[in-house]
């Protein structure tokens, strides 16, 4: 257990995947956490393994809704101030993913809602609880920036946030902003993008995670990062960015046309 001068963290959307493997490394390295999910069941599990390591705030809810942003902002407060906000809670939309022309309007708000307000919801909700110096870090992805068919819904949703991001980094000197692309990760989204495939082949969380650990742990300008292509040389240089872009890309088609 960790004294009340430890380092917080509020990771949404960490009752797996890389919510949950980002929050149990930063567990072990002594990080206080808060965090979220829609569904209590797997909240309350994650919450039993990392309270072994460090303190744990958990709160069940949605992010798109105000009420559960008030109350995580109210734990926030009540842990002396954040450290980090994460902002990782994703949907992926319908599976298989429609192409556009066909994309329900309805669900598509969602996707928005959830993808791209919802994060920008929670960092004003929580700006008065920002320590100096505090990181965000946006949860992207390739498809923000690449063309798949398919992926024109989510993708935009990403991009959007990309852009936000960009923009926030300009007006909030003061705050390290970084948009992550995590890479291709074998987790139940990944599996929804690609129902009935085997995605084995695809990396776990865990190892987009030390990518993640750098940036809240070092003094990395605000910017966009790929989190594999950090630890593969130290900070991800923009030809590092490009080559891991570059695989994502190979192996997002591969999967499409498999
Ligand atoms: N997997 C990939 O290949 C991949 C590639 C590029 C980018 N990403 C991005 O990486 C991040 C993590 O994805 P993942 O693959 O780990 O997804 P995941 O396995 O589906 O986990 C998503 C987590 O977010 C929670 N969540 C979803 N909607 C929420 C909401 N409205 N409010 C609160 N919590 C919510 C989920 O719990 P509940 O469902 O119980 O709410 C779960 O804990 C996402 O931002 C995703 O877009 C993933």
């Amino acid at each position: 257990m960790n004294s009340q001068s430890a380092r917080t963290a509020l990771i949404t959307g960490a009752s797996r995947g890389l919510g949950l493997a980002l929050a149990r490394a930063l567990a072990r390295r002594g990080w206080a956490l808060i965090i979220d999910a829609r569904g209590a069941e797997a909240l309350e599990a994650a919450r039993v393994e990392l309270a072994r390591h460090t303190r744990v705030v958990t709160i069940a809810g949605d992010v798109t809704d105000e009420g559960h942003r008030k109350a995580l902002a109210n734990a926030a407060r009540e842990a002396g101030g954040l450290d980090a906000l994460v902002n990782n809670a994703s949907i992926l939309g319908p599976s298989p993913q429609p192409r556009l022309l066909d994309y329900s309007l309805d669900v598509l708000e969602e996707v928005v809602r959830t993808n791209t307000l919802a994060p920008l919801a929670l960092l004003q909700a929580l700006r008065v609880t920002l320590k100096e110096g505090a990181r965000v870090i946006n949860i992207t992805s390739d498809a923000a920036v690449e063309a798949y068919e398919g992926w024109g819904g989510y993708g935009a949703t990403k991009a959007a946030l990309e852009q936000l991001s960009a923009v926030l980094a300009v007006e909030d000197p003061e705050l390290r902003i970084y948009w992550v692309d995590p890479g291709d990760m074998n987790t139940r989204m990944h599996q929804e993008a690609f129902p009935g495939e085997d995605i084995s082949d695809r990396p776990p969380p865990e190892e987009s995670v030390p990518g993640l650990l750098a940036l809240m742990e070092g003094a990395y300008p605000s910017g966009r990062y790929q989190a594999r292509a950090m630890t593969r040389g130290d900070e991800g240089t923009a030809a590092e960015n490009k080559e891991e872009e570059d695989a994502d890309a190979v192996r997002a088609e591969a999967a499409v046309g498999g």
